[in-house]
């Protein structure tokens, strides 16, 4: 059997979006052998999907073969001016780089999942579409390397899991901190005591594009025409909102509609508490050890979500908040929006003083400061560290596929930073002051209608 052909024992038909039919079935992922490339699909042609691909055509064992995304190309420019959107310009990027003109654009993710020649997916969508392909992708045995949030709401994370283990998948949740050496080193700090007993932390999360608020197109609320980088229109437009509840005679929203700005709106995002929670709650269940359970609580939620007079029924999420994150044995982060908290990242207090990380920045208290990573003993907690990844995210993903494998931040681990964004949003919108979350049982206590919000409902016919 050419491994091209390679194809689990039995195969199914499943339907998805109730408007067409893929291949699914107990396909394993497919390791390739060191002599052999990794093909590599990319689902989402927006910035992040750029910044993730540029790591994969670096590394020479993989071959990018396909690009995918409704939009062909876009004039919206997002966040960063030199990445527009879209598969065609994907393509040139990808074609660029090989020297080819062979790489295939494909508008419909689902030609990608019956694809058996494709070993393994980039997913760089928004994250309302992150569980439906995902779930799909690895039903079909392929690999995946997911953005973070790795979901929409927390009934999502179950349905990952079962796939990835059914499957064999080799999972990374795009949450690179992990692979950054100065969060690595304050996991092994706290979690080794170094910084003596350590009881309570300080989150500040980054409104991330804030500025992108200010400006025309992500402030205009106007009921709009389907943008023409939708083609055809009505197909095009239908499959870049997915699992989305449609809005009144299916608009155009440019505020919550233009690449970037699905985060703005709940349908599709989750705000800034998932945008940037999800990198630093993950680095704070890290240092605690609780990165396959969690909290038991969030208490004192304060936010001015929801405020017509701020926003809009479209810009619901929340801009300005405070909570707290509470732990089993009594440990408390404390989380604001950076406004409020004054910096972007993770501040631990301990009996030996205050330990400051940030991306790129390491602050050790005076009772560590001649302290080195060295200095830990054969016999202290190291934490995963992929030497040879180098801090490259997406270079240890391609490690644990060959090496068959799971890779720093496994589907698991992921599930469960989201569920402490997903447990702070459900709080927030339902005007909860607190919430109990048993870990084990991933239900919210006593309390019907926020239990209820952590079932996600896709519409439209698609499904996990
Ligand atoms: N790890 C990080 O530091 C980091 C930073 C930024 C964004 N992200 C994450 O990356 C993801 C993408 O973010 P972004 O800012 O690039 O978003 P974006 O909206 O700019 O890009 C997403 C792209 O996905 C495309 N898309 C929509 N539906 C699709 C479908 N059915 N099939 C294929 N493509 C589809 C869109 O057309 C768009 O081009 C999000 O999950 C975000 O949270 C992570």
């Amino acid at each position: 059997m050419n491994r091209r052909e390679f194809i689990g024992t039995s195969a199914l038909a499943a339907v998805c979006g109730g408007c067409g039919t893929f291949n699914l079935g107990a396909k394993q992922g497919r390791r390739p052998k060191p002599s052999e490339t990794l093909t590599l699909a990319v689902i989402g042609c927006g910035p992040m999907g750029d910044y993730n691909m540029s790591a994969f055509l670096r590394d020479s064992r993989v071959r990018v073969t396909h690009v995918c995304d409704p939009i062909a190309e876009s004039a919206y420019h997002g966040y960063n001016a030199s990445t527009p959107h879209g598969r065609e310009v994907f393509k040139r990027k990808v074609d660029k780089r090989y020297g080819t003109t062979a790489t295939k654009s494909v508008a419909d993710f689902r030609e990608i999942i019956d694809d058996p020649s494709i070993d393994a997916v980039l997913i760089s969508t928004g994250d309302y579409w992150h569980a439906p392909i995902g779930v799909a992708a690895m039903k079909a045995g392929k690999h995946v390397y997911c953005q973070k949030p790795m979901t929409l709401g927390i009934s999502e994370g179950w349905a990952m899991i079962a796939a990835a283990k059914e499957h064999g998948i080799t999972f990374q949740v795009g949450s690179q901190q992990r692979s950054a050496s100065e969060f690595r080193v304050v996991a092994e700090i706290i979690r080794n005591g170094l910084l003596g007993e350590c009881k309570s932390c300080t989150i500040g999360l980054c409104y991330a594009h804030n500025d992108g608020l200010k400006q025309k197109y992500t402030r205009d609320c106007t009921p709009s025409p389907i943008p023409d980088w939708f083609s055809p229109k009505d197909s095009m437009w239908n499959l870049y909102q997915g699992p989305a509840q449609h809005w009144e005679n299916n608009a155009y929203i440019p505020a919550i509609h233009s690449p970037v700005c699905w985060r703005w709106n709940s349908r599709t995002g989750n705000g800034s508490i998932a945008d940037w929670g999800a990198h630093h709650f993950d680095i704070l269940q890290w240092a605690l050890g609780t990165e396959l359970s969690g909290p038991v609580a969030i208490e004192n939620v304060k936010t001015d979500i929801f405020d017509p007079a701020v926003t809009n029924r479209y810009l619901d999420q929340a801009k300005t908040y405070q909570f707290d994150i509470v732990y089993a044995d009594g440990f408390r982060a404390h989380v604001g929006d950076k406004e409020s908290i004054g910096f972007n990242g993770l501040k631990f207090h301990g009996e030996k003083g205050e330990l400051f990380v940030a991306r790129g920045k390491l602050e050790l208290p005076e009772s560590l400061r001649h302290w080195k990573e060295t200095d830990l003993k054969d016999s202290d907690i190291h934490l995963y560290h992929n030497i040879n990844a180098k801090g490259c995210h997406e270079h240890d993903f391609i490690d644990a596929v060959y090496e068959g494998r799971q890779p720093v931040c496994p589907v698991e681990i992921g599930h469960r930073s989201a569920t402490i964004c997903h447990l702070a949003n459900i709080a927030a919108r339902l005007g909860r002051a607190s919430l109990k979350w048993d870990p084990v049982k991933e239900r919210i206590l006593g309390d019907d209608e926020a239990n209820a919000r952590i079932f996600v409902k896709h519409h439209n016919g698609w499904t996990v």
